[in-house]
């Protein structure tokens, strides 16, 4: 199976096939992680670089840490002392790495689309690890594959995502991903926080998440990024609490089979009260164990590697 794109920029430019193929790749490597060593030689010889612009620590780590699962060496770049402190040019630093020899460019950047243009300049491969409130399709991806290990086929299942859904990569990518799967998606959030013609992607919109809790299947929280949004577009973080977190007294509603998902990092007590991480329908951590394996699955196939089962 190959992928029709060399690069991953998106959820957006995948079709369900390809998601599911990445998916299914990501069982195998999942297998892999449970081994007493859980390593493989399917790209031995190839380099890839973490070029990161933005702060990570599950993206960045989980991506350095899939590549050496697989014999794969990966090389990290920091912005701060790299010589783009110096005025260096996103074009010039991609090309000066890769004339060092890399085969793939996995890059976080603040600028939507950033990866893209790299995609258009640069020979080696290109992994769009969150390029600013556009996407994020290896999150998507690594939830898309924690929610089919717990509930099977996504098929008519039914997911919502709450939150600010207009500052947020996660949210695109995994509104893309997860209706491409079949499910039924629905957005809640306050009124500022959803962007317009949300429905043209095929979701439900409501504002008020005590209406809709009751009827779904999984709850896919997000991150108050207060980085990205302004004093206008959000209430007081005690409002925003009351409205749109997931409180211990929602919690104590939700029906015992509902899961809670978040991308991580998590604002306890403004999206999620501390007693959502005992609740054992939460899949905080076993999404960031799965988005390991996730990201072998696009860094195999992208990089072309030898099938770790012959
Ligand atoms: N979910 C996610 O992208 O986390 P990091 O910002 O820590 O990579």
């Amino acid at each position: 199976m190959t992928l029709r794109s060399r690069h991953l920029l998106g959820i957006e430019g995948l079709d369900r096939s390809e998601i599911l193929a990445i998916l299914d790749h990501a069982r195998t490597f999942r297998e892999v992680l449970d081994r007493t060593i859980p390593i493989v030689p399917a790209l031995r010889g190839r380099t890839v670089v973490n070029l990161f612009f933005e702060a990570s620590t599950r993206t960045s780590t989980s991506f350095s840490l899939a590549a050496s699962r697989l014999s794969c060496q990966c090389v990290s770049f920091s912005k701060a002392t790299s010589s783009v402190s110096k005025g260096e040019t996103l074009l010039d630093t991609a090309r000066n790495i890769e004339a060092m020899g890399v085969d793939g460019i996995i890059i976080r950047h603040p600028a939507a689309g950033a990866p893209h243009f790299l995609a258009r300049n640069v020979k080696a491969f290109v992994v769009n690890a969150g390029d600013g409130a556009h996407e994020h399709p290896t999150q998507a991806l690594l939830d898309a594959f924690t929610l089919r290990e717990k509930l099977g086929d996504l098929e008519g299942k039914r997911i919502l995502i709450v939150g600010d859904i207009a500052h947020s990569r996660v949210a695109r990518s995994n509104l893309l991903c997860f209706t491409k799967l079949g499910a039924r998606v629905a957005v809640c959030g306050p009124p500022t926080m959803i962007p317009p013609f949300v429905e043209d992607y095929g979701c439900e919109v409501f504002y008020r998440l005590d209406r809709i809790l009751g009827e779904v299947d999984v709850v896919n929280m997000l991150r108050v990024q207060q980085e990205r949004i302004t004093a206008s577009s959000f209430p007081t973080v005690r409002e925003y609490r009351a409205l749109y977190g997931l409180t211990a007294e929602r919690l104590k509603k939700l029906a015992p089979e509902v899961v809670v998902t978040h991308p991580g990092p998590v604002n306890w007590g403004v999206e999620m009260d501390f007693d959502v991480a005992d609740f054992a329908q939460t899949l905080i951590l076993p999404q960031v164990t799965n988005g390991v394996a996730v990201r072998m699955a696009v860094l195999f196939l992208l990089a072309g590697g030898e099938h770790p089962e012959g």
